[in-house]
């Protein structure tokens, strides 16, 4: 292609690992930030691991009562003592920090809710039930699986003031790092086609995930957005920091000026 500078391929050494340090040091950033991700917002919907629901919870908030709740206070079972529903209403309406202690709270004997479900509920409610009115989908044998149930989720949105500041950082930085990659990978000797579609990826997928935050905030629905348009940009820049790595052990041309096609 005609009118362009130069080829990376034409730079010396000191050059190339110049180039090759920041676009790895980019790379560990781009990591880190994945790694910060889960570690950070993983649990934003009170619940382990990263998933739809942390984007939802920290851009929208999430207001969703817990299941085992509701479904104690809409009499389900009906075969349960009133005594029993109402210390397992107590315990569930409690404070979240300490269900998990007083779940099998020994000083409680066989008031513990732990004791109250293992022998109202998991005649129906182990992994192993069978029969008509069971309903082994939904297992209540170990903590893991009550407390799933048990979490009442009332969790507030990332202010708007902070939502802005981040925008801002993120905006710019990302950015940033976006153009210089694309300018690299165009000064690359790899095919234009591959390139440019990368290239769409990565910055279409940046305005999706940075935009889509705000479109979160309004309605939850937009939370797929940030994902897609996150993976998007976070895939698309580190192919293209790859082919500029590649491109950079690349053996200089022998005579860059008859080269014709770029
Ligand atoms: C006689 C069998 C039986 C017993 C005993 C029983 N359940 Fe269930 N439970 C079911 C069935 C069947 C379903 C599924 C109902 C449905 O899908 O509509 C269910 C559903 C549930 C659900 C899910 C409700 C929802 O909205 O998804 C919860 C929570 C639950 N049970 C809690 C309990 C607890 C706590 C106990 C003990 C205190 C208990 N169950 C005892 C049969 C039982």
């Amino acid at each position: 292609m005609s009118g362009r500078l130069f080829r990376l391929r034409e730079l010396g050494v000191l050059a190339r690992l110049g180039i090759a340090g920041l676009v790895i040091t980019m790379l560990g950033g781009t990591a880190a930030s994945g790694v910060y991700l889960h570690m950070h917002h993983g649990d934003r919907d009170q619940r382990e691991g990263l998933t739809i629901d942390d984007v939802r919870a920290h851009y929208h908030g999430i207001v969703s009562p817990s299941p085992l709740l509701e479904s104690l206070e809409s009499g389900h079972p009906e075969t349960l003592g009133d005594r029993d529903r109402a210390l397992l209403v107590e315990w569930l309406g409690g404070d979240p920090a300490s269900l998990s202690l007083r779940y099998d709270d020994l000083d409680l004997g066989a008031d513990a809710p732990a004791e109250i479900i293992a022998v109202g509920c998991l005649e129906c409610h182990a992994r192993s039930s069978s029969g008509n009115e069971s309903a082994p989908e939904i297992p209540l044998e170990y903590w893991d699986d009550v407390y799933e149930l048990a979490i009442s989720k009332d969790i507030r949105p990332v202010d708007g003031e902070i939502l802005a500041a981040s925008t801002h950082t993120h905006a710019l930085g990302m950015a940033s790092m976006g153009i210089a990659i694309a300018v690299l990978a165009l000064l690359t000797s790899w095919p234009r086609v591959l390139v440019s579609m990368l290239l769409a990826g990565t910055g279409l997928g940046l305005v999706a995930d940075i935009g889509g935050w705000w479109l979160t905030r309004m309605n939850d629905a937009f939370a797929v957005v940030v994902v897609a348009g996150g993976l998007l940009f976070s895939g698309g820049l580190s192919l293209l920091s790859l082919l500029v790595l590649v491109d950079l052990l690349l053996p200089k041309p022998k005579a860059a000026s008859t080269e014709t096609q770029g």
